[in-house]
């Protein structure tokens, strides 16, 4: 009998990938593979490459080359390279020529054929490099093997049709294209039967689903459905881009027990010159009414953000307009990013780019600026009682249960016997920047 075949997937990036990764395993577990946390031991090793930024980038060539050997010494071992940085033009050309001994490369567009290539290579073909240019209607119905049993992400929409010019992904991703609502639904009726209970909408702009669907629905009332699926606990989704975020989503937050009280709203920078030079559709003043707005109208409502640092033309001025915008709003959260030239985006050919010192000299002034304002939110939850998912034992130390609140943030805290995937309440007695400590009452 044949020893089982060991795949080794490795994947950078975000959600989608993490999603085209499980998909992969869910096709290849039913077909017999076993799935292996040891490179070393893989008989397929996968690389699932993003390129939204280059430091995501580098990762990947040095991951490859350093296959160099094991190959040497396992002719058989098949080495696949997929994902977003493949679908980049001339990216698929430079892998397989600096890297000749790997084996498949293929883009987003087909990721859903790789047991078909897989099975192509182990018949004796000698390498496969396919990318598809444009992407197809949605696939439903492709197995999922997911990691994570108790939360998890459904994509509800695939692509972006936003263009911001710093942003590689509408090139690599394909445009926007919206799965049908009933879908959607079963897909989530069906893991809360296998017991999950948080779930997270996935879309680059999931307030503007629904476009060119029939009958016509839009993201307020396909919130509306999935809050009425029963034993679902927790429903979240990401990302709001604040072009679209309607009134209508915000009040249905507010009114639906399932939907949790987070919005990430990514303000990319405080500076409306900015803002219009990265083609994201409002200004300064309109995001900040819209964050009044989400206040106003979702009690202890949690908003996280991303900011830009350092693109083309940030001035100084410009810059302390962000500084100023992180100030006045405070987030809960702030996941801040180095500008990066993206080949192919509208941004790349500008020609007031920032120096590298002043972009990081600015990057380290805002990361001060988040890190206070994340204490000094966190610290205003000591002595509230909030409702905590529990996800298992902390990683830090294993004699406390770790979970999240409705708004997001972490909690680390003495457990009274409750294990993953209860609810409940926790009095905090601590604060860090990033997390918080209770005990549960
Ligand atoms: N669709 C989402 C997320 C896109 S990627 C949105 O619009 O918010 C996640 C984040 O990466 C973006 O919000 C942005 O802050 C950052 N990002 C994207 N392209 C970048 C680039 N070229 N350089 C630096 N950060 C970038
Ligand atoms: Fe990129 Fe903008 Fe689309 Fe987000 S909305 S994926 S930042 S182009
Ligand atoms: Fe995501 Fe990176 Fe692709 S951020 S969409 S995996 S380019």
């Amino acid at each position: 009998m044949n020893e089982t075949i060991k795949y080794y997937i490795e994947t950078w990036g975000c959600q989608m990938n993490e999603e085209d990764s499980e998909k992969l395993s869910g096709m290849l577990i039913p077909a017999g593979y076993k799935k292996t946390l040891d490179k070393g031991s893989a008989d397929i090793i996968i690389f699932n490459t993003c390129c939204v930024r280059e430091n995501a980038e580098q990762k990947v060539d040095g991951n490859i080359g350093a296959l160099k050997t094991m190959k040497k010494e396992n002719p058989k071992l098949v080495i696949a390279v997929i994902g977003c940085m493949m679908q980049q033009d001339g990216m698929a050309k430079h892998i397989i020529t600096k890297f000749p001994f790997v084996d498949i490369i293929i883009g987003t567009h087909n990721a859903y054929k790789f047991p078909e290539y897989l099975k192509r290579i182990q018949s004796g073909e000698s390498s496969i490099v396919e990318i598809w240019d444009k992407e197809e209607n949605i696939i439903e119905g492709i197995p999922i093997e997911r990691e994570n049993t108790l939360k998890g992400f459904v994509t509800i929409m695939y692509g972006c049709n936003n263009f911001c010019t710093y942003c590689i992904v509408p090139y690599v991703r394909g445009r926007e294209r919206s799965r049908n609502p009933e879908d959607i639904i079963n897909e989530i009726t069906a893991m809360v039967g296998q017991g999950y209970k948080e779930i997270t909408l996935l879309g680059q702009n999931v307030n503007s689903y629904g476009k060119g669907l029939t009958p016509e629905i839009n993201f307020a009332q396909l919130l509306r459905k999935i809050n009425k699926i029963e034993n679902l606990e927790r429903l979240r989704f990401m990302t709001s881009h604040p072009k679209d975020l309607s009134n209508e989503v915000i009040e249905v937050i507010a009114e639906s027990d399932k939907i949790c009280e987070h919005v990430h709203l990514p303000v990319q920078s405080g500076s409306s010159n900015l803002l219009n030079k990265m083609n994201r559709h409002y200004d300064r003043e309109q995001y900040l009414e819209l964050v009044k707005n989400i206040r106003n109208t979702i009690p202890n409502v949690g908003i996280t953000t991303d900011i830009i640092v350092g693109f083309p033309g940030e001035t100084e001025e410009d810059f302390a307009e962000t500084l100023s915008l992180m100030e006045e709003v405070k987030f809960n959260l702030a996941f801040t990013y180095l500008y990066s030239k993206r080949k192919g985006t509208p941004a790349d050919e500008m020609l007031d780019q920032v120096p590298e010192d002043v972009k990081h000299e600015r990057f380290n002034r805002l990361v001060e600026v988040v890190n206070r304002n994340c204490a000094e939110k966190n610290k205003a939850c000591v002595g509230k009682i909030v409702e905590v998912l529990v996800e298992g034992y902390s990683k830090k130390d294993e004699s406390k249960l770790t979970g999240r609140t409705r708004n997001g943030k972490v909690v680390n805290f003495e457990g009274n016997g409750n294990v993953a995937g209860d609810l409940v309440s926790v009095l905090i007695t601590d604060s860090h920047s990033f997390s918080l400590f209770g005990e549960e009452i």
